[in-house]
């Protein structure tokens, strides 16, 4: 297993880790592995997309389809701001968070955040996101997935930690995001 403590440029604030947020790729793991994360720790888990659903009263592909991606980023952000203020909480982020730079500056900064990537190679989203376009609008883009991808990676790898997913189980990827988070 590789775990690469952040080369990192940030380091997590001094605060004790009171909330672990998850960043990936699609099919990273995020939530899959948030619920096991949570579970050991007792905290809660949150999927910040399926609480941008619930408030929308509509699934994201719906979303993009009707207001465009902005808007959805929009949702996205505020969403993100808001649960990032609350404790002992696993929050999974969407794939493309990363890319706005307000909600990297927050994640990176916030006291008792640790923002952990994980790092999966593009045939990895492939293979284990096969089937689901339907609900993944960014995945049936798939003209600019690759430059998606590559666009994202050096994004991702910014986090307090990366950890290379995709050789490992769900709870090996967990095993790993608590031990970096000094909450084994
Ligand atoms: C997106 C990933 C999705 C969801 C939306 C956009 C992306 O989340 O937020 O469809 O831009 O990569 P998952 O990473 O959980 O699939």
């Amino acid at each position: 297993m590789r775990m690469t403590l952040a080369s990192k440029d940030q380091a997590p604030s001094a605060a004790p880790i009171q909330r672990i947020v998850l960043t990936g790729f699609m099919g990273s793991g995020k939530s899959t592995v948030g619920p096991i994360v949570a579970a050991r720790l007792g905290w809660r888990f949150v999927d910040a997309d399926n609480v941008i659903e619930a408030e929308a009263g509509s699934k994201i592909a719906e979303i993009f389809a009707r207001y465009g991606e902005a808007a959805f980023r929009e949702l996205e952000h505020a969403t993100i701001a808001r649960l990032a203020a609350t404790g002992n909480l696993v929050l999974a982020l969407g794939g493309g968070a990363i890319e706005r730079a307000e909600t990297r500056e927050l994640l990176l900064t916030a006291a008792g955040t640790l923002l952990v990537h994980l790092e999966v190679a593009l045939e990895t989203t492939l293979a284990r996101c096969a089937g689901t376009e339907h609900e993944r609008p960014v995945l049936a883009d798939r003209t600019n997935l690759e430059t998606r991808y590559a666009r994202r990676l050096p994004l991702y790898r910014i986090a307090h930690v990366s950890v290379a997913a995709d050789a490992l189980t769900p709870e090996e990827v967990a095993d790993a995001v608590v031990r970096a988070a000094g909450l084994a």
